[in-house]
């Protein structure tokens, strides 16, 4: 089998922090989205990526990922000029897919259960699509699967009203024969080729549609609430590091990167992750659910269930919860009432 990661699409919903890059490089715990479906995709035995991007900074995903050797796997790269839909950018990738079964995985979807097990039952079957379905709250946010008599009878992308509560999930697995109805396929009233039409439309022309519910955590990251809860999952879930020395001010699971300083006054409530060549002190409160970056100066403030990247100066009493800080942002409080700011395009600023 191959793998498909789709690495386009404007990333609208997440404001300020899509300005400067893709918004599946935007780290959660330390690393980009897209890097947790790509190692999924490699744990489960397939070693053939296309990675398509999109026209945002596409350099940024080509420099991170390379050829893949570092990360064990060979990436073609497939350019979707526009978003059009993810049927589109499926279909882009007829060439490197050839006569192989494949799996699509949206770069922006973050799912706890591996992908493996998925894998070996769809390239064994003889169906031409598996889906993954998930139960979620808000049925109109999501592609959802509606069923009858025990059978999916339909997919719609985000219905107004339905009584189903089955998201697809973004996670798809193919045969070639879906080129032959995308290539069939109209925009939809949001302009896109939607893949919940493309599978509606397996269904309808008696192709043999087969599913699996995901049992563990699923996150579409669109919005920075979304991000902030993937982190908490992830971390949640962190391998625990050997502490050579027990540290009294940490509690709970908290891994250190190389060459990070942690003043004695300094308290840290796992889970939390914290980079490389990090300066955390004097006065610091960090925790729960938060990832610090590499080479990150964090003094005399909180922070808490937030996501500092790299590079980032947080100085001053100042406490920070619920937040995202996209790299080389650096926040200065002082006694003064005055502030000096600088903002780029689109910040927001909650003091
Ligand atoms: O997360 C699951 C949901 O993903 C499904 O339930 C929906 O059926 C499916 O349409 C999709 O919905 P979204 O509205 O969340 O899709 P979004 O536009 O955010 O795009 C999903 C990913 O695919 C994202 O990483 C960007 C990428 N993409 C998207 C489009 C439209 C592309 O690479 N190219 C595209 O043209």
């Amino acid at each position: 089998m191959k793998g498909i990661i789709l690495h386009g699409g404007y990333g609208t919903r997440l404001g300020p922090l899509t300005l400067s890059g893709p918004k599946q490089l935007l780290k959660i715990a330390n690393k980009p989205m897209s890097q947790f479906a790509l190692e999924d995709i490699k744990n489960s035995g397939i070693n053939e990526i296309a990675i398509v991007i999109g026209d945002v900074y596409p350099e940024k995903v080509k420099k991170y990922y390379g050829d893949g050797t570092n990360f064990g796997v060979k990436i073609t790269y497939v350019f979707q000029d526009k978003p059009r839909g993810i049927s589109h950018a499926v279909g882009l990738c007829k060439e490197f897919v050839g006569d192989e079964k494949f799996v699509v995985y949206l770069g922006d979807n973050i799912m706890r259960k591996n992908l493996n097990e998925f894998v070996n039952k769809f390239s064994s079957s003889s169906h031409d699509c598996m889906i993954l379905l998930s139960e979620v709250d808000d049925p109109s946010r999501f592609g959802i699967a509606e069923f009858k008599d025990n059978k999916i009878h339909k997919i719609i992308e985000k219905p107004k009203n339905t009584d189903s509560n089955f998201a697809v999930i973004g996670v798809y697995f193919f045969t070639k024969k879906i080129f032959d109805i995308i290539e069939k396929l109209k925009p939809s009233w949001r302009g896109e080729l939607e893949i919940t039409d493309a599978i509606q439309r397996l269904l309808e022309e008696g192709y043999s549609i087969d599913y699996e519910r995901v049992t563990g955590w699923w996150k579409d990251t669109g919005t920075p609430k979304d991000i902030i809860h993937a982190n908490k999952l992830i971390l949640e879930n962190q391998e625990k590091q050997n502490q050579t020395e027990i540290n009294k001010n940490f509690h709970g699971n908290v891994v250190v990167g190389e060459n990070s300083s942690l003043s004695k006054d300094s308290l840290i409530f796992g889970p939390v992750k914290i980079g490389e060549g990090c300066e955390i002190g004097p006065d610091v409160i960090l925790g729960p659910n938060t990832s610090i970056g590499n080479n990150v100066i964090l003094k005399k403030c909180r922070v808490e269930n937030s996501i500092i990247m790299d590079d980032c100066k947080i100085d001053g009493k100042i406490s920070l919860i619920d937040s995202i800080i996209a790299q080389n942002c650096e926040i200065i409080k002082d006694n003064k009432q005055e502030r000096q700011l600088l903002l780029g395009e689109f910040s927001k600023l909650k003091l």
